[in-house]
């Protein structure tokens, strides 16, 4: 093959993987990084392409993980023009988790920028296909080389994106789930209200357990009394009550060990708006199971930045009292209606009220 034929396979093979992008792989081109150090605060901004980094294998980042991360999205509006979904409300909770791993915060403005200057670059990577969008990735890592066991007094910051297809597939489909008996997410105290990537790691001997019961995914509950219910993997939970005087959207109130989804929120209002009654309360994994056989809790859907909302179909839980089907273990009426009205704000289609899309000019 000459390079000529090489390179055009090659463009070929990503135009095929960017039409169905899975979640994860398809990095976009561009990248954008900072750095900090006590003398100079925030310095040495850099866009460019997407390249390896080169570390010292003693960086502190790597060893302690005192790392913290934020997950957002830009959509294409059926206009042709662009929008990320709540940049300043990520840039906040970015603040609030590198303070937490007493890492320094950045500030807003740097944050959003960046995140207009990677989408103005990579727009054109995106699809019009409404299931896709792009996926920016901020990342704050401690870059001391040193092993002692000390916050470090340099960082650095990094934005990425890749192309995202749905978290689960392209399709809305049920997920099932196994609540987790032998681990915790969170603890009182601990980072579960953050999002750091030590929260992350622990996770996955759960989620492996979850396979091998034949779950897609995994249930935490609280590390007290083992009981509250907290979140499903790495997304936040709702559960819809059908009570007498109409429809309750519940979702488990923030309690510190959970993170504070920017998804979660906006659910919430729009929920009020749908006309449903939306409120944040304790849920225990019993009630679940009683209020489903009763036929009161009747759906149940997690969501997030990367799930946007996903039903949840069936619970297994390995404590004794059986498995369960959450409604008729299909997508329900409410969650449908909850998922619809967020993808059509994202897309457009119906006017952004509360000012949650933040424009990126862009040209096409
Ligand atoms: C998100 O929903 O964006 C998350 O960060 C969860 C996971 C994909 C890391």
């Amino acid at each position: 093959m000459t390079t000529l034929e090489q390179t055009s396979t090659v463009r070929t093979a990503r135009r095929a993987a960017i039409l169905n992008p899975g979640h994860g792989d398809i990095f976009t081109d561009h990248m954008f990084s900072m750095l900090w150090s006590p003398a100079d605060g925030w310095h040495q901004p850099e866009f460019g392409p997407l390249q390896n980094l080169s570390m010292h294998p003693g960086m502190i980042g790597l060893h302690y993980g005192q790392v913290a991360f934020e997950g957002l999205k830009a959509h294409r509006r059926v206009d042709g023009s662009m929008v990320v979904f709540r940049p300043h409300e990520h840039a906040r909770r970015f603040q609030t988790s590198t303070r937490r791993l007493a890492m320094p915060e950045l500030p807003t403005d740097i944050f959003v920028n960046a995140v207009d200057q990677l989408i103005a670059a990579d727009h054109e990577l995106l699809s019009d296909d409404p299931a896709h969008s792009i996926y920016l990735r901020p990342i704050m890592f401690a870059t001391d080389e040193s092993l002692m066991l000390r916050p470090s007094e340099n960082y650095r910051f990094l934005l990425m994106a890749f192309v995202a297809g749905g978290f689960f597939g392209d399709r809305v489909d049920s997920v099932s789930v196994l609540i987790s008996r032998d681990y915790c997410r969170a603890i009182p105290g601990g980072t579960g209200g953050v999002k750091v990537a030590g929260n992350y790691a622990p996770s996955f001997v759960a989620l492996q357990q979850a396979q091998a019961a034949g779950c897609q995914q995994v249930v935490w509950l609280d590390a007290v009394e083992r009981r509250w219910v907290e979140e499903m993997g790495g997304m936040n939970l709702f559960f819809v009550r059908s009570t007498g005087t109409g429809t309750e959207v519940v979702t488990p109130e923030l309690t510190g060990s959970l993170l504070p989804g920017v998804t979660r929120n906006a659910l919430l209002s729009i929920a009020e708006r749908a006309g449903y009654r939306a409120r944040e309360e304790r849920i225990s994994v019993e009630q679940w199971r009683e209020e489903c056989a009763e036929g009161i809790i009747t759906e149940v859907f997690a969501c997030g930045t990367a799930a946007v909302v996903t039903p949840v179909s069936s619970v297994r839980d390995p404590a004794g009292g059986g498995d369960w089907t959450v409604g008729d273990g299909q997508p329900g009426p409410v969650t449908m209606t909850l998922r619809r009205a967020l993808v059509d704000l994202h897309h457009g289609l119906v006017p952004d009220t509360d000012g949650w899309l933040h424009p990126v000019p862009t040209e096409r």
